[in-house]
Order: C-alpha cells, then structure tokens, then sequence
C-alpha cells in the first residue's frame, strides 16, 4: 500500500520570487496536510549529499550550486498515496512538458530552476525528510 508522506522543498528561485505563499497555497488546496516546515539554506555539502544519487549525473554540479544558492523551504506533507499525487500536482521536471494547473507549469522557470521538488518513492519520502526535520518538528 502506498505511503501517506512526501517529502517537497521550494527551490531558491521560487523563494526568491515570493512565490512560498502561492505555492503552499496549491499545496494545501491539493489536499496536503504540512506536517513540518522551515525555511532554510543548505551548504554545497548538504546539498551535494541530499542529491548523491544523482552524482554521475551530468547537471549534478549544477544542481548543487544551484541548490545552495539562497533559502529553500523544506517540508513534510501527508495525504493518501502522497508520493504520486503530489508529483501529479507539481507537474513534470521541465516546465516545458508540466500540464496545466501544475505547479511547475506556474512557477517554474526552466529544468533547474524548476520551483519545487518532491519526492519519487516512499523510501525516498522518509529518508529525504529525515535529512531535514527532527521527529519532534513534526506534528
Ligand atoms: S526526477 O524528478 O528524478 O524524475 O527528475 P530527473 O530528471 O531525474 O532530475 C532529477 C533532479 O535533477 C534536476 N535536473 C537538473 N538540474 C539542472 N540541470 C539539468 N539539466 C537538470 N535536469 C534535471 C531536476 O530538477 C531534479 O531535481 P529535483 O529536486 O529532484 O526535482
């Protein structure tokens, strides 16, 4: 069965452009609850570590320096089948092929720069929101 909990952070464009309040807005219209939030800013390291398995991937350095170049907002959501519908309500990674009413398809501006991120399994939900929030930050 699937799990109850993804993981979504808000990427340094959309936080830069003001955009957390629209975003969290369609997050919880979406039918998500936020069990855990925080604005915050990962180092290089931080984010070249929440990001390893992309490591052999060409963008990786990018994604990292991108990643690390001002405030995110971490978060921790909860509805049923969480992973699959909030990748549904973000659209697809490039917000060239994200449908409308997506999230992406609204804020994003190009494949890294792309708004949000959510998590792509169940597994990864836990371990990515893990990386962020300790277990009495979550209610
Ligand atoms: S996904 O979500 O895993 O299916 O998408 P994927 O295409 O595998 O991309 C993984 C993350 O890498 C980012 N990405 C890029 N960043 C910079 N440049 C390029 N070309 C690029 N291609 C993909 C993408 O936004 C995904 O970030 P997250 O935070 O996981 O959404």
């Amino acid at each position: 069965m699937a799990g109850n909990k993804t993981f979504t952070m808000i990427k340094p464009d959309a936080v830069a452009e003001n955009h957390i309040g629209g975003i969290t807005q369609m997050i919880e219209e979406g039918g998500f609850r936020i069990v855990a939030m925080k604005k915050t800013r990962l180092s290089e390291e931080r984010a070249g570590k929440f990001y390893e398995v992309h490591k052999e991937r060409p963008f990786y350095g990018d994604l990292v320096k991108y990643m690390s170049s001002g405030p995110i907002v971490a978060m921790i959501l909860e509805k049923d089948n969480a992973v699959e519908d909030f990748r549904k309500l973000i659209g697809a990674t490039n917000p060239a092929d994200a449908a409308e009413g997506t999230i992406r398809k609204k804020y994003a501006k190009s494949i890294e720069a792309n708004a949000v991120h959510g998590s792509d399994s169940d597994e990864n939900a836990q371990i990515e929101g893990d990386f962020f929030f300790a277990a009495d930050e979550r209610f």
